[in-house]
């Protein structure tokens, strides 16, 4: 039964995000509880957690160490500011994830968000030129189908066109798009990385030859594209990206706020293969999900760039009132003593061939025309309903959460990314509910 003040509930007020908000103020989906693999519905129902919350409670939910450190820091130190002042938490947690991440990225700025440490890479990125003396290095090359969060600089170099669109009208003005490696005739059913798109990333030198390498400040992307339905890069593209980055000077930005701490089985995608961009962006996984963080990790020759740029003061002029917060902070720290002591990166690249047989399983399912999968992450890709595309998606997920599952849908493609603590037996039922579902809408 549902709890009385859910029933009096006024759903009105509340804007929802990225929600059909008359739809769902219909027929409203509220959840009261988290633990674990599972959320608690507003009647009581379990429901099982097949995407993390949205790629980021990649500990599982409630974990007693995370609400304890957020409970302990709440109680001594609740807020400070991060501007000309610091506290231990902060520096603390700046040391463990700099000694996480590969090569020289080591330092790192906070922010609140995956976007707006999207917006901040990019700002690290024209600082950086501008200290080198380098100004006219001011172009964004961003990628088709890449998302990048919903600042005015991540929409501007994200690939989503029905956003792009929404915002035309003040989007930055020199950023071009490489295009995205996402093609069935090549690559439809491949397990892992697809062999077929290295060559996809040579478009940089097009716009290289287009634009004059000294315009061009960054190239973003998503290692795995992850909002757009679950897409690996094909086999040595990212290589092949950053080969051309070096040659003509450009800095690689990676967005890896999905794929982030231990998605891939690694503690970070440029870890899994080997390719070190020099800004990181991550968020979401760097805390739980438990308190909003965001974060830009730069390599140590960036860093010291722009820091050595002015004689003294302020050297960057960009920050958040909650940059670093020391919530986030004991968050961030106790999360990360979560995953070493549990070994959950290690644990999640352990499951990855059982996930991968998993989601290939659905390969006979009507209506499935692509099955994607890297780490624990999967993108199931549906026929789309002609002149309705999204419907049968969306279908899906309601059909889901009314059988106790949880999933993730965009457009007609479904994606997943279950909390790194997920049992093999929940996997099964992640996959048999799935085929059910599927096999039952038209
Ligand atoms: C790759 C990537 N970058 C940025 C963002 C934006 O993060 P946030 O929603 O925390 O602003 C997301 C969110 O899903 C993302 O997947």
């Amino acid at each position: 039964m549902p709890d009385a003040a859910i029933v009096e509930l006024s759903l009105e007020p509340y804007w929802m995000p990225f929600t059909a908000n008359r739809a769902f103020k219909r027929a409203p989906r509220l959840v009261v509880a988290a633990r674990d693999m599972h959320y608690t519905a507003a009647d009581g129902r379990p429901i099982l957690d097949g995407t993390a919350g949205l790629w980021c409670v990649n500990a599982g939910h409630g974990r007693a160490p995370i609400v304890a450190a957020i409970a302990e820091q709440a109680a001594r130190l609740d807020y400070a500011t991060a501007f000309q002042m610091g506290n231990p938490q902060t520096f603390r947690l700046a040391a463990e994830v700099a000694a996480l991440a590969p090569g020289d990225l080591d330092h790192v700025f906070f922010a609140n968000s995956g976007s707006e440490a999207v917006d901040t890479a990019l700002k690290i990125a024209l600082a950086y030129f501008q200290a080198r003396g380098e100004p006219s290095r001011a172009r964004f090359v961003g990628r088709l189908r890449g998302y990048h969060g919903v600042g005015f600089g991540g929409i501007s170099v994200g690939g989503i066109e029905p956003i792009r669109k929404a915002f035309a009208a003040q989007l930055l003005p020199h950023v071009d798009h490489l295009p995205h490696t996402h093609d069935l005739a090549h690559n439809a059913f491949a397990r892992g990385q697809p062999a077929w798109g290295a060559h996809l990333a040579d478009d940089l030198e097009r716009l290289v030859g287009q634009r004059g390498a000294e315009t061009i400040a960054a190239v973003i992307v998503e290692p795995v594209a992850g909002s757009t339905g679950v897409l690996p890069p094909p086999q040595g593209y990212l290589e092949r990206l950053r080969a051309i980055c070096d040659r003509h000077g450009i800095l690689l930005i990676f967005d890896e706020v999905i794929t982030g701490f231990g998605r891939l089985g690694a503690a970070f995608a440029a870890e899994r293969f080997g390719v070190v961009p020099d800004l990181m962006t991550v968020a979401k996984g760097i805390t739980n999900g438990a308190v909003p963080m965001g974060a830009v990790l730069a390599r140590r020759g960036i860093y010291d760039t722009i820091v050595g740029s002015v004689p003294a003061g302020v050297e960057l002029f960009h920050g958040y009132t909650y940059s670093g917060h020391p919530l986030a902070a004991a968050a961030g720290l106790a999360t990360l003593k979560l995953y070493r002591d549990e070994g959950l990166f290690a644990r999640a690249a352990s499951l990855e061939s059982y996930w991968e047989d998993a989601v290939h399983s659905l390969r006979a399912v009507p209506r499935v025309v692509d099955l994607r999968s890297l780490g624990l992450m999967a993108g199931i890709e549906l026929e789309s309903r002609p002149g309705t595309p999204g419907a049968r998606g969306f279908e899906a997920f309601v059909e889901c959460f009314n059988r106790g599952l949880l999933i993730r849908v965009t457009g007609d493609t479904i994606a997943l990314s279950p909390p790194l603590i997920v049992e093999r037996a929940q996997i099964d039922q992640i996959f048999g509910t799935l085929a059910d579902v599927l096999k039952r809408i038209a």
